[in-house]
């Protein structure tokens, strides 16, 4: 991987090979780093990972990370086999790090296979980006080679050979969540399919946040959620992945890394992470699952550029709601149901961080919200009655003062105290 440098401001998805035009966030770094890879990195150690009660966290090298018993070695040779070379046709997708290759192998001994038979698989195949990138790919090789979860992506091995560092996933049909809100092309997804990415996501991060050894994800985002053919939600890309704080500790310190317009305001501007940090980027993918809007709108200027600037007045107020909710859903959403989850989004992006409700407070909101749906099914009635959102155009609305009632909160109110972690 050489010496490189790593630059503090990345651009990683708007060269996406797919057609999209104000796409991707800027990944955000607050410093440079200068150092060639090193031989032996350490990171945090996960032991017990088919449940929530993940251990402290040791320290392991690189080579105790490369043994993984869960995870298998590709050599470079079979990856090529297994992507027809890396073929421009199998690209799925370009992200930050590098480019993503349909590729399939035998299911049985994960050896490459032809086109079209055995199981499909992703592979990633990061650029030769110095110090920061092979450390990423360390670091999602150590967790997703120990957690194991429905809602986190499956890693079924990885290539380490020469410069070349590449990735091996479970290959996911529907793509990542960016793609059915933001491009053109596939069919809008419905209500019911965005309540249910929510749940899928929030499952994933509650059960992040819940281990015994804490771990905080720092990349949530709508590139990140990845979907499978039921519409099941995966969080992918754990290089960022962190250690919560242990002992007394509030936080963790790190340089700042992210993506623009998706991190928390308290940790771009101290450094300071809490899991609380990925209950904000939870609020901004929860916004972009209801207006249809990317966190960061290159193409607009002013307060519409940012989803939670143009946004939060419309939160907090039932009948103004409308406004910024998704055209693309026709109006076919419940009313109450929506301003339950605007609540909710507006308490995730609450500056104070401490006033963020948990991961798993945001699940149980989330899941009320669909149990009515098979309950009692949703009066017809009330799936008709939203009018039609006009063309977002906050400048000539009148925006109203934050409201945040007790009554309109989706949390139980004696949830609702602010907790210090
Ligand atoms: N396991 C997978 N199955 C199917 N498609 C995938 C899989 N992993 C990634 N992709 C596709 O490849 C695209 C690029 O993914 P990648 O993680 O490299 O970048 P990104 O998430 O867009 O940006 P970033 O580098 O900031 O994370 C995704 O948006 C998705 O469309
Ligand atoms: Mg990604």
């Amino acid at each position: 991987m050489g010496n490189c440098l790593f630059s503090s401001t990345r651009v990683d998805s708007t060269q996406s090979p797919q057609p999209t035009s104000a796409s991707g966030g800027s990944r955000i770094s607050s410093k440079t780093s200068r150092s060639s890879a090193p031989s032996s990195l350490t990171l945090p150690s996960f032991s017990d990972t088919s449940s929530s009660n993940g251990c402290l966290p040791t320290p392991r090298t690189e080579g105790e990370i490369l043994a993984s018993p869960n995870l298998k070695p590709f050599s470079f040779n079979e990856l090529k086999n297994a992507t027809r070379n890396f073929r421009p046709d199998s690209l799925l997708g370009e992200g930050g790090f590098g480019y993503v290759f349909k590729g399939w192998i035998d299911e049985h001994t994960l050896a490459a296979a032809r086109p079209g038979s055995g199981m499909v698989i992703a592979v990633k195949k990061l650029k030769p980006e110095g110090f920061q990138g092979h450390k990423e790919w360390l670091t999602e090789v150590d967790y997703l080679g120990q957690l194991h979860h429905p809602n986190l992506v499956k890693l079924i091995g990885y290539c380490s050979e020469g410069e070349n560092r590449l990735l091996v996933y479970e290959f996911m049909p529907k793509g990542s969540l960016e793609n059915h809100l933001f491009r053109r092309g596939p069919q809008p997804l419905s209500w019911a399919v965005r309540l249910k990415v929510a749940i899928g996501s929030a499952r994933g991060l509650s059960f992040l946040h819940d281990l015994k050894s804490q771990v905080i994800y720092r990349d949530f985002k709508a590139s990140n959620i990845l979907l499978d053919a039921e519409f099941n939600a995966k969080l992918s890309d754990f290089g960022l992945a962190k250690a919560g704080p242990t002992g007394d500790r509030t936080h963790v310190s790190t340089q700042v890394m992210g993506t623009q317009g998706y991190a928390a305001p308290e940790y771009v501007a101290t450094g300071r992470l809490t899991a609380k940090s990925d209950v904000y980027s939870f609020g901004v993918v929860l916004l972009e699952l209801l207006s249809g809007q990317r966190a960061v709108d290159k193409t607009k200027v002013g307060v519409e550029r940012s989803l939670v600037d143009w946004a939060k007045p419309y939160l907090g107020d039932k009948r103004k709601l409308f406004r910024i909710m998704d055209t693309k859903l026709g109006g076919q959403y419940p009313q109450k149901g929506a301003f339950t989850a605007a609540t909710l989004a507006l308490q995730c992006l609450n500056s104070e961080a401490k006033l963020r409700p948990r991961m798993s407070e945001v699940l149980a909101a989330l899941e009320q919200l669909e149990a009515p749906k098979t309950a009692s099914k949703h009066s017809q009635a009330e799936q008709h009655a939203v009018p039609l959102p006009v063309r977002r155009s906050p400048m000539r609305h009148h925006r109203s003062p934050m409201h945040l009632t007790p009554s309109a909160s989706p949390l139980p109110s004696h949830r609702q105290s602010p907790r210090v972690h």
